[in-house]
């Protein structure tokens, strides 16, 4: 397929373990200290972002890009210093969030190539 996480919306077909995921990986954002500091002190709004983005990625409503537009999602992690090591403890949270919403294992392959290999386009220092 030419887009393998275009359309996990249509196959999880429900919201909640969208919503379910985001606050598993921000529940270890909110512990981790090289993210942390990197985030504003009330995460609800990035919860709120982060799902809607997710989303609208995956097949599903197109409430983030109405609510944002365009997605621009490099330049957007551009005021933040995004190396390596922020990289790596982001694809670790999420990929523990993962491991607990199991609605996502049928995917879980190609989600964790999605993850890392976007992940890794957010870096923007050496
Ligand atoms: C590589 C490590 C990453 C770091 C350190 C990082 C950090 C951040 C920070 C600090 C914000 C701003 C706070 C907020 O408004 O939520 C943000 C926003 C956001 N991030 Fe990341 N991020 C990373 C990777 C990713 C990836 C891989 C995705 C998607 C798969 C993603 C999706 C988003 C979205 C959707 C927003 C909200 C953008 C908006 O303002 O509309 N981020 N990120």
């Amino acid at each position: 397929m030419e887009d393998p996480v275009a359309n996990i919306y249509q196959s999880v077909a429900s919201e909640e373990p969208f919503f379910r995921l985001v606050d598993e990986f921000y529940a270890g954002v909110e512990k981790d200290p090289i993210l942390r500091p990197l985030y504003p002190d009330d995460l609800s709004h990035s919860k709120q972002l982060l799902a809607l983005f997710l989303l609208q990625r995956f097949g599903g409503r197109t409430t983030y890009s109405q609510e944002r537009g365009h997605p621009r999602m490099r330049a957007r992690h551009m005021p933040f210093k995004i190396g390596v090591a922020e990289r790596d403890a982001w694809v670790k949270h999420m990929g523990n969030a993962l491991d607990k919403v199991t609605e996502f294992s049928p995917f879980r392959a190609a989600l964790d190539f999605y993850f890392q290999d976007f992940a890794t386009f957010m870096i923007n220092q050496p």
